[in-house]
C-alpha cells in the first residue's frame, strides 16, 4: 500500500499558539523548568501524554447528548457494561474516574504490607499505588525490553523464566498477583505477543497467582500482533483483544488511551467476591457502581471510544503515524527506542547527551531543550520519573528516555513534520546542553511537580588549531 492517510477529515478546529523565544525562556523559568508546571497555553505542540488529550469523532460528540445521568441503573451504564463486557468477557464492569483510580481500588482490595506485584514494567501511578499499600514493584521485562536500540517484535514481553524463578522460589509466596501493561509505555510503548501472554497465564495457573491487565493500549497491542506474531494476520484486531483479554483474570483501564476519551477508567474482572470488595471502595471514593465518578454522557463517549478504537484504517493510521516520526528521527541520527512504539517515540537522551550523568538528568536537559527552540512539550521518563526509592534514596533509572506522545487523531503530518525540524535544531546543539540539578520535589510522583535549576553552562571545548 502506498500512502496512509488520516482515516477521517476534520470538523471543528481549534487553534495552536505560537510564541517567541524570550516567551518560552520565561515562561519555562516561572515553571521552575519542569514542562509538567507550564501553562498549556504557552505550549505550541503538546506532546506531553496521549492520555485524554486525542480529538473524538462526530459519533462521540453525538452520543454524550445521549448520557443519562440518572444517579443509579442509568442507560448510559447499560451501553458501557455492554460494550466492555463484549469486548473483555468479563463478568464485572466497575467504572473510574481513570486508570489510576482502578489501580488504588484494585490493589488496596487484594495487596498487604510486603507483598509483591509483579509487571513487565509498572507505568509510574502503578508502581505508585503499589507502594502506597507497602507492597512491591517488580520489573521483569525481558532484558531486551531495556535495550533501547534493540530490535524485536515483542520488547514487551515477560521474562518468563526470571517470572518462573520468582515464582518458584522462597518469594514465590509474597507474589500476590502477576500483571501485563499492554503496550509496555515505560519500557517504550513495546507491545507483548499472545504467546507471551498465554505463557504468563500458563504459570500464573501453575502458581496460583492472579493475572491482570494493564490494558490502556490494547488496541495498539492487539494491531501490533495482528501485524508481527505468526498465524494472526487474518484476524480482526478485536478478536485478538479478545483474545488477550480471555487470559487474564481481570484489567485495569484508563480509557485516556484506547477509549478515545478525555475522561474515564473502568476496573473488570471475573472474581465475585473480589468485585464485591472492590464495589464497596468504589462507593467511598468514586460514586456509586453504574457510573463510578463519571457523569453518563463520559460513559457514552467511552462506550463508543471503545467499538472504533478496533478499528483496522484507525489502527493502520495510528501505527504508521508513530513510525514515521521514528523513522525520520533515525535518519537524522537522534537515538531513539527500536522498534517505534504505538502511542509515542522515545529519545534515548542517555545516547543522545552522554556528557550529562543521570543524576543531572540528561531527560530534563532534552524536553527543556525541544520547548525552547519549538515550543514542543515532552515528558521524561527516566532518573526523575523513577530513580527515588520509597526509603529516599536516588540511583540512575534504567533507562534515560524522552517520550514525545502522540495524542489519537489531533495532529496531522505537517504538525508532526515541525517537531522534526524542531528536533533537528536540537539535535544541532545537543554537545552543549547542561544538566539540571533538584531544588524541590515531594516525596512521591516527584517528576508532576519537582523544580529544576540548570547547572552552570558546561566548558565549551576551544578550538586551538
Ligand atoms: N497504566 C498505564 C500503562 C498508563 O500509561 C497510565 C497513564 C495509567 C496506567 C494510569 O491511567 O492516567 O488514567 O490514571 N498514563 C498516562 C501517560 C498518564 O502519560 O502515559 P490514568
Amino acid at each position: 500500500m502506498g500512502v496512509i492517510i488520516e482515516p477521517f477529515r476534520i470538523k471543528t478546529v481549534e487553534p495552536l499558539r505560537f510564541t517567541t523565544r524570550a516567551e518560552r525562556e520565561r515562561a519555562l523559568a516561572k515553571a521552575g523548568y519542569n514542562v509538567f508546571k507550564l501553562r498549556a497555553h504557552d505550549v505550541t505542540i503538546d506532546l506531553l501524554t496521549d492520555s485524554g488529550t486525542g480529538a473524538m469523532s462526530a459519533a462521540q460528540w453525538g452520543a454524550l447528548m445521549q448520557g443519562d445521568e440518572s444517579y443509579a441503573g442509568s442507560r448510559s451504564f447499560e451501553r458501557f457494561d455492554s460494550v466492555v463486557r463484549d469486548l473483555t468477557g468479563f463478568k464485572h464492569v466497575i467504572p473510574t474516574h481513570q486508570g489510576r483510580a482502578a489501580e488504588r481500588i484494585l490493589f488496596h482490595s487484594t495487596l498487604q504490607p510486603g507483598d509483591v506485584v509483579i509487571n513487565n514494567i509498572h507505568f509510574d501511578t502503578t508502581r505508585a499505588n503499589v507502594e502506597y499499600e507497602g507492597a512491591e514493584a517488580r520489573d521483569l521485562v525481558m532484558p531486551e525490553g531495556r535495550l533501547p536500540a534493540f530490535i524485536h517484535p515483542f520488547k514487551g514481553n515477560m521474562h518468563l523464566e526470571a517470572l518462573e524463578s520468582v515464582l518458584r522460589g522462597e518469594e514465590g509466596a509474597r507474589v500476590a498477583m502477576v500483571m501485563l501493561t499492554v503496550t509496555n509505555n515505560s519500557g517504550g510503548g513495546q507491545p507483548v505477543s499472545l504467546e507471551n501472554i498465554r505463557a504468563v497465564r500458563a504459570l500464573c495457573d501453575r502458581y496460583g497467582k492472579a493475572f491482570f491487565l494493564d490494558a490502556c493500549r490494547f488496541a495498539e497491542n492487539a494491531w501490533f500482533i495482528k501485524q508481527r506474531e505468526a498465524g494472526q494476520h487474518n484476524r480482526s484486531p478485536k478478536e485478538i483483544a479478545q483474545e488477550m483479554f480471555s487470559l487474564a483474570d481481570g484489567c485495569l483501564m484508563s480509557a485516556k488511551k484506547d477509549g478515545l476519551a478525555n475522561i474515564g477508567g473502568f476496573l473488570a474482572m471475573n472474581d465475585d467476591a473480589l468485585a464485591q470488595k472492590c464495589r464497596n471502595l468504589l462507593i467511598l471514593t468514586e460514586g456509586f457502581p453504574t457510573y463510578g465518578g463519571l457523569a453518563g454522557y463520559d460513559l457514552e463517549a467511552i462506550a463508543q471510544g471503545l467499538v472504533e478504537v478496533v478499528d483496522e484504517n484507525y489502527l493502520r493510521y495510528r501505527i504508521r503515524s508513530i513510525e514515521y516520526l521514528a523513522e525520520k528521527f533515525l535518519a537524522m541520527g537522534i537515538p531513539i527506542v527500536q522498534p517505534a512504539g504505538g502511542h509515542a517515540v522515545y529519545v534515548d537522551a542517555a545516547a543522545l547527551l552522554p556528557h550529562i550523568p543521570a543524576l543531572q538528568y540528561p531527560g530534563i536537559a532534552l524536553v527543556n531543550s525541544l520547548y525552547l527552540e519549538g515550543g514542543i512539550r515532552s515528558c521524561e521518563i527516566g532518573t526523575v520519573m523513577f530513580g527515588l526509592h520509597p526509603d529516599g534514596h536516588e540511583t540512575a533509572a534504567g533507562m534515560e528516555l524522552v517520550r514525545l506522545a502522540i495524542p489519537r487523531r489531533l495532529y496531522t503530518q505537517s504538525h508532526i513534520d515541525y517537531v522534526v525540524e524542531i528536533a533537528a535544531a536540537v539535535k544541532e546543539i545537543s554537545w552543549a546542553l547542561k544538566g539540571y540539578r533538584i531544588v524541590s520535589a515531594p516525596p512521591v510522583l516527584r517528576h508532576f511537580t519537582a523544580e529544576f535549576e540548570p547547572l552552570r553552562a558546561r566548558a565549551v571545548p576551544v578550538d586551538v588549531s
